[in-house]
């Protein structure tokens, strides 16, 4: 039998790709224009950063991280997300000032597979550290709601949420934690062991979710600098036109958060899978690694999910297909070296065929206009061909890339 890619994992090829392409070059530009660099950081690290960073109590640590051990026996794990791994690079690095940073790549988490449910998932996110303004929790909230709504998601609505801080989260845990204590015969067996480690973990549980539709909720119980903090958020969400919605139980499935917490959902996945990305405040995540207080606010989004959010079609790869007679293979050779050094998407075959298999080949890449480098040649001249409407004109070879931009 041959071999397939594992399971839970995909193959992104053309013309599919194409999609991808355009969602990762807009994520791209977007983010440099909105100031963040861009950041590489290992696709593993310790096990430690995870276990420490996105906390013992996820389903993420105890379920479905892939650890495994290298020839020295230290304990490594495959990256199942972004932000620990960004912030253990910022400690390392000294932790000095401000840093923001973009980065896209593989996440690896060990799921049950079907759609928008990957092991190998693909996010891109950013991380916007060494600040605990909330003009800063508005701009990452703004950036993600941006881009989705760029790349076509349909009805993108920003979930938001805060979960309080060192100062007000006690006295909510404690509140929670009891009053999940009277409904313990309702609670699913995983719940029940959250309910020790982590009680704000049974509110995420999708088996319980009828149950904890009434419980108290952390926004009941923040102090007045996180009261303070959200309604400056908010009220920069009003100012930039972002439209959102409070969500007094949405805690997200990382412990790392400390005040603000929001998740984009968009409305053309199935009900588990309609979160297309998600983020928020993680101000003591740098300590539980070891490092300085350093506060901080992000979001990834998830790649794969919006891939089958937006619409398949794209615009074509090529702007040109070069087609040449027998005669004229090395003009034609020649002519596609300068199209492309002019930054014109431009291909041939590789070998010489027919002009009715070239031309086959230029529909089949989905080209925007085929030039056919033919006996005009010799007065200096090429027909160029749309492949819309299949119009053709005679043009002088020097103004090739005029015609093509003008289509
Ligand atoms: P997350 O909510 O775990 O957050 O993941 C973000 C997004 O990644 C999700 O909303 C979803 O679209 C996508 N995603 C997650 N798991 C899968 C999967 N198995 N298959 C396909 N897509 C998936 C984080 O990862 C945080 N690091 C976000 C963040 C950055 N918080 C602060 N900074």
């Amino acid at each position: 039998m041959s071999l397939r890619a594992p399971k839970g994992t995909d193959d992104i090829l053309p013309p599919h790709s194409r999609v991808w392409r355009r969602l990762l070059s807009t994520w791209e530009s977007m983010a440099e224009a909105y100031g963040y660099d861009l950041i590489m950081v290992p696709f593993f690290e310790s096990t430690e950063v995870f276990n420490r960073g996105v906390g013992e109590s996820t389903e993420v640590v105890q379920k479905q991280m892939y650890t495994f051990e290298d020839k020295k026996g230290r304990s490594l794990t495959l990256r199942p997300e972004g932000t620990a791994g960004v912030v253990r690079a910022f400690i390392q690095a000294g932790a000095q000032g401000v840093m923001k940073v973009a980065y896209s790549g593989a996440m690896f988490r060990y799921e049950q597979p079907q759609a928008g449910r990957r092991r190998q998932f693909y996010q891109v996110g950013l991380e916007y550290l060494g600040t605990d303004a909330a003009d800063a929790d508005a701009e990452v909230i703004e950036l993600g709601y941006r881009y989705l709504t760029a790349t076509g998601v349909p009805d993108v609505t920003v979930q938001l949420n805060s979960l309080g801080d060192d100062e007000c989260r006690p006295t909510y845990i404690e509140a929670l934690r009891a009053w999940l204590e009277e409904r313990r015969g309702l609670l699913c067996q995983d719940s029940l062991r959250t309910l020790e480690m982590n009680p704000m973990r049974v509110l995420d549980c999708k088996v319980c979710a009828g149950v904890v539709a009434d419980a108290p909720s952390p926004i009941d119980y923040l102090c007045e600098a996180c009261q303070t903090h959200l309604s400056e958020v908010r009220s920069r969400l009003d100012s930039a036109g972002v439209p959102y919605r409070l969500a007094p139980r949405l805690v997200r499935g990382l412990d790392y958060y400390t005040r603000t917490a929001f998740e984009y959902v968009g409305s053309a996945l199935d009900a588990a899978q309609t979160a297309v990305g998600g983020g928020g405040r993680y101000d003591g995540l740098a300590e539980l690694l070891g490092g300085p207080p350093v506060p901080g606010v992000g979001l990834a989004l998830g790649v794969d999910r919006i891939a089958l959010s937006v619409p398949d079609a794209v615009d074509p790869a090529l702007d040109v297909f070069v087609v040449n007679t027998d005669r004229y293979r090395a003009e034609a050779r020649a002519l596609l070296s300068t199209l492309r050094a002019t930054g014109i998407r431009s291909d041939g075959l590789p070998d010489q065929r027919s002009l009715k298999a070239q031309f086959k080949a230029a529909d089949r890449r989905g080209a925007v206009a085929v030039i056919v480098v033919g006996d005009e040649w010799e007065s200096g001249q090429v027909v160029a061909k749309r492949l819309d409407d299949g119009s053709q004109v005679v043009i002088g070879s020097e103004e090739i890339v005029t015609w093509l931009k003008s289509l």
